[in-house]
């Protein structure tokens, strides 16, 4: 039996600036004992609220299941206790595997080097065992294992969801900065949306907060184009309340109007793309996205606005875009009464150019960068 068959215990990868949301977000599936710690969160929970995390997640990256933990003081130590491990109950030959690790606090300091000897355990165990071997491909591999060294503890997950949530499949043209998928969810989470009045991104880009609002309001899972997740490898994965979960989510989508999520941008690239992305999740295209500069639009009232506007590090470097920023406020002030503004500052210095006192700020990281979400409230 491994760990997980005795525990029910999981960790859920996320950004550690949301892990208050993603405790919310966990309890509304049915998780419970949950455990905030480094880079993720604990949680207990039984098949279907596994299955329903992976499909419905906005935040998480991935929930891990671990099969076994072992005293791990050098790589000798780890070559043999993983050796010892029968892979074949989860592995077969036809399967292709891949094998991410970090390590802290241990001997072993080398987290790719780690990874290498746990690969090398697996794949001699099968050879000498069948005279063949898994192969690795670390870009769509059919098992995703997870190796963490902690204080000189090993554990080995496998990936329930079978690669990173926040690849939700709808990005299929990008931008100079496209914001990654959680970040987005997260902004739209934070925003407390609920549909009673329309929402807008008048620097839309690709389109990304756009389609997190949609797959928000509708109730569409964001996991709804993934075809295979991890869990299907698991030995006790049940297939039946599988297709059951997936079924009853998706026949609680529901349905919005034409125009109540829309959006804009400068650029006619931008636009494109984000037509093209939005059109692979809303297919009945009620998402309106056009062409316009944000300062030529008449007015935006009584709206949830969210918009990442540009910033320097990412796009030009030490580009100030401190002008941008003052004509940004004041277009705010000017043309948004009745609006309540939900800003991303991917550089935080700007939160002081935009000459708007927010009611709400929080640190939010993106990709490393120190970012800000900051709200206004326009009257
Ligand atoms: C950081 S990107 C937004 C990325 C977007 N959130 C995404 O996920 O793809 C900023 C966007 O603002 C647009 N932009 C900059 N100045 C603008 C303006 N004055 N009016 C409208 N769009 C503008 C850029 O074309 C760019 O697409």
């Amino acid at each position: 039996m491994y760990e997980y068959q005795e525990s029910n215990r999981y960790f859920a990868q996320v950004a550690d600036d949301i892990k208050d949301i993603t405790e919310a977000e966990l309890k509304s599936f049915g998780a419970e004992n949950i455990e905030k710690a480094y880079k993720g969160v604990f949680f207990t929970g039984s098949q279907e609220v596994l299955y329903k995390i992976n499909l419905q997640s906005c935040l998480i990256n991935r929930v891990l299941a671990p099969l076994i933990s072992f005293n791990c003081s050098s790589e000798d130590q780890l070559y043999k206790s993983a050796y010892q491990i029968n892979w074949e109950n989860l592995i077969s030959i036809d399967n292709t595997i891949a094998i991410y690790a970090s390590v802290s606090q241990s001997n072993i300091t080398h987290s790719k080097f780690a990874a290498l000897k746990l690969k090398d355990a697996i794949v001699d165990r099968f050879r000498n065992l069948t005279g063949e071997r898994p192969s690795v491909d670390t870009r769509d591999p059919d098992i995703w294992l997870n190796l963490h060294i902690d204080n000189n503890i090993a554990v080995i997950s496998l990936d329930t969801s079978g690669g990173s949530l926040h690849r939700r499949s709808y990005r299929k043209e990008s931008v100079a900065a496209p914001m990654v998928e959680t970040l987005a969810a997260s902004i739209i989470k934070i925003s407390g949306w609920d549909g009673s009045r329309p929402l807008y991104d008048p620097l839309c880009g690709s389109g990304t907060l756009l389609c997190e609002a949609y797959l928000h309001i509708t109730k569409t899972p964001p996991a709804i184009l993934r075809t295979k997740f991890g869990f299907e490898k698991l030995p006790d994965f049940n297939e039946t309340l599988w297709r059951k979960v997936r079924h009853d989510v998706l026949n609680n989508i529901t349905p919005i109007e034409k125009g109540f999520i829309a959006g804009s941008d400068a650029s006619q690239d931008a636009v494109k793309s984000a037509l093209k992305n939005c059109s692979v999740i809303d297919e009945k295209n009620t998402i309106e996205i056009k062409q316009i500069n944000m300062f030529d639009i008449h007015e935006i009232k009584n709206k949830t606005i969210v918009c990442n506007p540009p910033y320097g590090i990412r796009l030009k470097k030490n580009e100030d875009l401190s002008g941008f920023y003052k004509q940004l406020g004041d277009f705010l002030k000017q043309k948004c009464s009745g609006s309540t503004a939900y800003i991303y500052f991917g550089d935080r210095m700007y939160l002081k150019t935009i000459g708007l006192r927010p009611s709400m700020k929080m640190p939010l990281a993106n990709g490393g960068l120190d970012g800000r979400l900051a709200r206004f409230e326009l009257y």
